[in-house]
């Protein structure tokens, strides 16, 4: 049975789509005594991770190197493994359109890659963040048109990913998870082999259930990011220090809980994940009005930034269009190498498009794609003379920000890095 298969660690698994979710659930399974492969369509990742190296931060290279050794990890861009394979999870992205509307299409072709070669008693989970209905309608659907009944000969569930890059304190093994199966049975699957990886699963009735839990978490936190950044705007009007205040609040041991402002929001969940929500609220009728608001505030920021930049130079008598600006970080948040949807690369278009003279430094990207074309980074910051400003936009822990301050006249910090008189905030 497949379920003595799971908790013998007799089952093999495939992951496909080993990104940020993928491979570190990918090692995990292997490290829990899984036969694992990781099924990618990127060969330079399989190539990289055959030579027992990684390219995610979160997972060293000892783990691809020890799981491979042991013959517990297989990566593959070989979708024939799927036949051997008792459980499949699907880790593949789920961006948004140029018009903004969920894409689904990597969820789709992973699916009919799947399909030729599901069999009985397999279980297939879902990880990547979509809207409610999509594991019943999209998967489990597609399934059952092969002729095996969903719940009887084969089993499909829904299991939010929750990873955070570069958490130090929670790592893929260290957060429970939540399940929800198509039907009890392919939930109660799931649950037995999420436990054999993470401290606690907690079970829900369906997949939708379970796939709305993830909306929920990722809406919650970008409504209480665009309140904050309304606060901090109201804040820099009433010439109070927003820092202050939220460091004030948080002393309160219950009913609230800290949120920080920025120069926008960033990555592949917080900015994608509540329009997957909005997008299907609709479909039901239902204006969801305070979760748009607060994507529009949050998309207002990087503008916001720039506004404010202005501001601070006039101060000074500059025009930016004569000012050496120097951006510091890229990433959409400290400590990672992630650009997609990060505010500072919208940030540095708008200073371009107003002929800012921009640079550079993050140490984690050496090149990023402008409206102008490629803008590579600044290798170091030992060379700072040049510069009349330095926007700091994300806050990385290894840049030495003493020497900022001391080289550079005018530092605006969107982080609330430099809490210190001089030091421009938000
Ligand atoms: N990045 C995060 O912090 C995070 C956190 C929680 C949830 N999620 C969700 O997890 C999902 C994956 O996100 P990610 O950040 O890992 O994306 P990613 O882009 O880092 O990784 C996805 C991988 O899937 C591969 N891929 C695409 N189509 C494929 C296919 N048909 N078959 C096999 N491989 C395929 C890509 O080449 C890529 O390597 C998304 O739905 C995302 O919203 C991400």
């Amino acid at each position: 049975m497949l379920k003595d298969r799971i908790s013998n660690r007799e089952a093999r698994i495939t992951v496909m789509g080993l990104g940020y979710v993928g491979l570190p659930l990918a090692i995990e399974f292997a490290k829990a005594g899984f036969y694992t492969y990781g099924y990618e369509i990127d060969s330079s990742k399989i190539e990289t991770l055959k030579a027992g190296k990684s390219y995610i931060l979160d997972v060293p290279d000892d783990d691809i190197a020890s799981t491979l050794s042991q013959k517990r990890f297989q990566p593959t861009s070989d979708a024939g493994v799927i036949k051997d394979s008792d459980v499949v999870v699907i880790c593949v992205p789920t961006p948004l359109r140029k018009t903004r509307d969920p894409d689904l299409s990597f969820i789709i072709s992973a699916v009919q890659t799947l399909l030729p070669y599901v069999h009985r008693d397999m279980l297939v989970v879902l990880e990547s963040t979509t809207y409610p209905g999509t594991t019943e309608e999209l998967l489990a659907r597609e399934i059952e048109n092969k002729g095996l009944s969903v719940g009887r000969d084969i089993y499909v569930a829904f299991s939010p990913e929750r990873v955070d890059p570069a958490n130090k304190s929670y790592k893929t093994s260290d957060i429970p998870k939540v399940v929800g199966g198509v039907s009890e049975i392919c939930g109660v699957l799931a649950e037995e082999l999420y436990k054999a990886i993470v401290p606690s699963v907690h079970g829900v009735s369906t997949a939708r259930t379970a796939e709305m839990v993830k909306l929920l978490e990722n809406t919650f936190r970008s409504v209480n990011i665009g309140l904050v950044n309304e606060m901090a705007m109201i804040c820099h009007k009433m010439d109070i220090d927003i820092w202050e205040v939220i460091d004030a609040a948080k002393t309160k041991p219950f009913g609230y809980m800290p949120f920080y402002p920025g120069p926008g929001i960033g990555g592949h969940c917080i900015p994608c994940d509540p329009i997957y929500l909005t997008w299907k609220a609709k479909m039901h009728g239902i204006e969801p009005r305070l979760v748009e608001l607060a994507s529009e505030i949050n998309y207002y920021m990087p503008h916001y930034v720039v506004d404010r930049l202005v501001d601070i130079l006039n101060e000074h008598g500059r025009a930016l269009s004569r000012t050496n600006v120097l951006v510091l970080g890229v990433a959409y948040k400290k400590n990672v190498g992630d650009t997609r949807e990060s505010p500072a690369i919208e940030i540095i278009n708008k200073l371009l498009e107003k002929k800012a003279n921009v640079s550079f430094y993050d140490p984690y990207v050496s090149s990023i794609m402008t409206i102008n074309g490629i803008l590579k980074g600044l290798e170091d910051i030992s060379d700072l003379a040049s510069y009349d400003c330095c926007l700091i936009t994300t806050d990385h822990d290894e840049i030495d920000y003493e020497r900022i301050v001391e080289s550079i006249d005018i530092v605006f910090d969107t982080r609330g890095r430099l809490r210190r008189e001089g030091i421009y905030s938000l």
